[in-house]
């Protein structure tokens, strides 16, 4: 029985292993079960506005999605349960959870809430939220530029789970040209094509107070946050697998439609690493130091040297 479970109750899976540990400040009053398979989690306030952290999974080599419908990290991970309850745990403490369209698409049938994630720890989730003052679920956030979106899916449909969907004009015209009994609520922000990461958290700051936003993906969505300087920390599976790419078969990586590096790097510091089997569970924080937001525009101490005019070139 792990550390601190209480007699009946029994993680469904071995321990995490705690193979470094450097976040700091109280730890979320996590019920027994969840404090001894995961060890101690943190997520650091934020001044005037929320901390948002991303959940997202990749193979050795960095890719996120083989494509197509029905691909979710599942594919990714194995589909492996501790990378669900990890999900899980990370929902549970959520406030919101927001997903781009094209995550939306590729699991239609999915509500972004820790029990649909790891059913058999439900009550334990429901627990957890109850504690932390949480109502039973996290606003559920779709952020889609067309608003393209089918408005018949389960997650428009869950008893007590509110839906934002955080659209362009055009988005909006789009989802409200189409008359539905009893729809998500619709927030157009801005003209343009896409919308801006602050944005996205401004809609969602109307829902009251916000202190913890998780952002799911995909790797479009998390681009904007971290071109934004609006990404705190990156919780990152990484699968024992290669996924590889071809002609035949291109494949998205972590993070698309942004680039950095090595004239504008961003340098993320290490905060903890877990791991279960062959899979490990990353933290980095993303946005620990710099002059513009999560930019830190230079080199940190004992981080690796970018490719200078004079420097040696690596192997
Ligand atoms: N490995 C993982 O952990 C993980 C996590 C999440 C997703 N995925 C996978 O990633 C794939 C999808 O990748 P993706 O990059 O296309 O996902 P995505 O970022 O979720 O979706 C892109 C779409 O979201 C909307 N969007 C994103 N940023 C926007 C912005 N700033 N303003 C307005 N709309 C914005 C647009 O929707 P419209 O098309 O409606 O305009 C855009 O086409 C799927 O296969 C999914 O399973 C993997």
């Amino acid at each position: 029985m792990p550390r601190g479970a209480r007699s009946g109750e029994r993680s469904p899976v071995t321990p995490l292993e705690v193979l470094l540990e450097r976040t700091k400040g109280p730890p979320f009053p996590l019920p027994p079960l969840l404090r001894g398979w995961y060890g101690p989690l943190r997520l650091q306030a934020r001044r005037g506005r929320p901390c948002v952290y991303a959940n997202l999974a990749c193979t050795l080599d960095g890719v996120a999605s083989f494509g197509g419908r029905g691909s979710g990290g599942s594919d990714i991970t194995g589909p492996f349960p501790p990378d669900r309850m990890v999900m899980g745990l990370l929902r549970a403490v959520a406030d919101a959870v927001v997903v781009g369209a094209g995550t939306f698409r590729a699991i239609p049938h999915h509500r972004w809430i820790a029990s649909q994630i790891y059913p058999r720890l439900a009550g334990t989730f429901a627990r957890l939220r109850t504690d932390l003052g949480l109502p039973p679920y996290p606003v559920n956030v779709i952020v889609s530029a067309s608003g393209e979106l089918d408005l018949g899916l389960p997650v428009f449909h869950t008893p007590g789970l509110k839906v934002l969907v955080v659209t362009t004009r055009a988005g909006e015209a789009r989802l409200t040209a189409r008359r539905w009994p009893e729809g998500p609520e619709v927030w157009a922000g801005g003209e343009g094509p896409t919308l801006r990461a602050r944005t996205v958290l401004r809609a969602i700051s109307r829902h009251g107070p916000l202190r913890r936003v998780l952002l799911e993906g995909g790797p479009h969505l998390l681009g904007k946050f971290l071109k934004e300087g609006l990404l705190d920390d990156l919780f990152l599976t990484v699968a024992p697998q290669v996924g590889g790419r071809s002609d035949a078969a291109r494949r998205v990586s972590l993070v698309e439609d942004a680039a950095f590096g090595p004239d504008r790097p961003l340098w993320a510091e290490l905060r903890s690493v877990r791991s279960s089997r062959d899979h490990l569970f990353l933290r980095y924080a993303t946005n620990s130091g710099g002059r513009r937001g999560g930019w830190t525009g230079a080199v940190p101490s004992g981080a690796p040297p970018t490719r200078g005019p004079k420097g040696p070139p690596r192997g």
